[in-house]
């Protein structure tokens, strides 16, 4: 156990400057270890809406089901595990982790954990056509996990190059902790350092009509504000919309970026 707990904590902190902690300062990573020793990052992510904040722990382990990977056996923590940290990973559902100590949770029972080796990569090149890029997003919703509403969404937040970066909604026993497919997205785009996100692809398969959530409208209007969201709508061509006319006059939180960069910068020279 011991050798590899090490491996991950290195790793955690090979992540940390990926964290975006603007306001806290609390930068924090988390290392997803998988069944045959392939790993995920996830970072904090921190938004204006404090309530939105992605947590490390939270943002690794719906990378890895956006992936198609449930076989968790480890994550490890860049930080003394936040009080929280606990119970969100002791009631995942798909595979319940226990803490081995401060900074490691694992599946119970776990002797021994695999060598870490390489990271998974988890992006695709987006298909050319709008339509093959919805089909794509359909397909991607087929990694959700719903248990609690059955009702499964599939996102992907592309890049100015092209790559695509999938996204489901992920439940969990605790309704509060469940993240929307599009956060997904966002959340593994800082995790493995991709953007702009240029165009947002999201498919609500069982609702034609389905669009993202406000609290997923605030956390686009902060993380991806250029980009187009590209809505499923079934056999009728998608719908295009925008951040602003999403949620138009959404806060930003730039104001209390620039006070704190005027509090910590030098006085100026009479
Ligand atoms: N959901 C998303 O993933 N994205 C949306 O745009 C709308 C809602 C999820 C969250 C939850 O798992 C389920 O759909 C019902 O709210």
């Amino acid at each position: 156990m011991h050798a590899s707990a090490r491996q991950l904590s290195t790793l955690c902190s090979e992540y940390l400057d990926r964290s975006r902690a603007p306001y806290s300062g609390q930068a924090a990573s988390a290392i997803a270890l998988l069944s045959d020793g392939s790993w995920v990052p996830g970072v904090r992510v921190e938004t204006a809406s404090f309530s939105l904040v992605i947590d490390a722990a939270h943002n690794a382990a719906s990378t890895c089901v956006a992936a198609g990977r449930t076989d968790i056996v480890a994550i490890a923590l860049s930080d003394d595990a936040p009080p929280h940290a606990a119970s969100y990973l002791a009631n995942l559902g798909f595979c319940d982790l226990e803490q081995v100590d401060g900074r490691l949770f694992a599946v119970p029972g776990a002797a021994t954990l695999p060598a870490t080796t390489n990271r998974l990569e988890v992006t695709v090149k987006t298909p050319a056509s709008d339509s093959d890029r919805i089909q794509a997003t359909r397909d991607a919703a087929q990694h959700a996990y719903v248990p609690a509403s059955s009702f499964p969404v599939g996102c992907f937040a592309v890049t100015a190059d092209g790559t695509a970066i999938p996204g489901v909604n992920v439940e969990h026993r605790d309704w509060n902790r469940i993240i929307c497919a599009e956060r997904n997205a966002l959340g593994t785009a800082a995790s493995y350092g991709l953007g702009p996100i240029e165009s947002l692809y999201v498919s609500c398969v069982l609702d034609p009509d389905g669009t993202p959530c406000g609290a997923c409208r605030q956390v686009i209007a902060e993380l991806a504000p250029g980009a187009a969201i590209v809505m499923d709508r079934d056999s009728a061509p998608p719908e295009r919309q925008t951040p602003e006319t999403l949620l138009p006059g959404s806060f930003t939180g730039s104001a209390i970026l620039r006070r704190r960069s005027e509090k910590t910068a030098p006085p100026r020279k009479s």
